[in-house]
């Protein structure tokens, strides 16, 4: 087993050829900043050229998150043109995963909000542990998700579904994230890793341009142009005073208050 170093990703690449990737930023609960979002994007391009990978895990460092959203700090300052440029951005790094010509499973073992539920949802399958809690709270911050999320999260669970969880902000458990099928499994901390690794090797044993081919197929079924209009919306969010309450308050740990301008 080899692996390869980057300061906030672990790497293993097996030598049966499933490659996992620990978001590893756990202090910070695995917030995407920039300098990570970088990361994933070469990860997820070194893993699809790679001629010895075949499938990739991903998953969260630490017990408790996944990847707990985007990095606030980073979003508490951003202008609407940088906010659309950045929504574009992460768009373009999760379409990478959607696109990619081999399978990504995600293993939630923790909290998946904002981009880390975004994350997982640009992934082929998902696997939550039991205490998995998966949501996109962005209004809550006086913004829209805007790493797919409005796009992917209509397309899993239905539109009425999505709003329910977008406007409310309201995250779901593991559970019910089987139950709306948002997730595909729901295993115990202990045994989860073991279910991606088999239904890894399952995929493993069928050709791999068939793989290929088959996640292109099924995307065009779900092919939509709304993303760009989530990162215009994005944008303009990022130019409100909302979004600087909603931001600093977060910051600040203290409850927002909204003035709706
Ligand atoms: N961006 C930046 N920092 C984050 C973060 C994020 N999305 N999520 C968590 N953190 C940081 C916290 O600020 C804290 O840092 P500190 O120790 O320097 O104060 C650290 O990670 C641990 O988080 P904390 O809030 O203390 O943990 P908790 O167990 O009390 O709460 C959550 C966990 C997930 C409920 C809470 O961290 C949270 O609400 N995070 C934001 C989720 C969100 O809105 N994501 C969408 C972003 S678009």
């Amino acid at each position: 087993m080899t692996s390869s170093i980057y300061e906030h990703l672990l790497i293993e690449h097996q030598d049966d050829g499933i490659s996992i990737l620990t978001i590893n930023r756990p202090d910070k609960l695995n917030a995407l900043n920039h300098a990570l979002l970088d990361e994933l994007d070469r990860a997820v391009e070194e893993f699809d050229k790679s001629e010895n990978a075949s499938v990739l895990i991903i998953t969260g460092a630490g017990e408790k998150a996944f990847v707990a959203g985007a990095d606030i700090k980073e979003l508490s300052s951003l202008t609407g043109a940088e906010g659309e440029k950045l929504s574009a951005r992460g768009q373009a790094i999760f379409n990478r995963i959607e696109n990619a010509s081999k399978p990504v499973i995600a293993l939630i073992n923790g909290y998946a909000l904002g981009g880390g539920a975004e994350l997982a949802m640009a992934c082929h399958i998902r696997i939550a542990t039991e205490n998995a809690l998966i949501g996109l709270p962005e209004v809550s911050l006086g913004i829209i998700p805007g790493y797919g999320g409005t796009q992917r999260l209509t397309k899993l669970v239905g539109k009425s579904k999505a709003l329910e969880l977008i406007l409310t902000g309201n995250p779901v458990k593991a559970d019910e994230a089987l139950q709306i099928q948002l997730v595909n499994h729901v295993r115990q901390a202990d045994e989860a890793m073991e279910l991606a690794l088999t239904l890894a090797k399952k995929m493993m044993q069928n050709g791999p341009v068939a793989l290929s081919k088959a996640i292109q197929a099924v995307h065009a079924a779900y092919s939509s142009n709304g993303f760009a209009k989530e990162a215009v919306l994005f944008g303009q969010l990022c130019e409100t005073d909302d979004f600087r309450e909603g931001t600093s308050a977060f910051l600040e740990k203290r409850k927002a208050e909204f003035k709706g301008k």
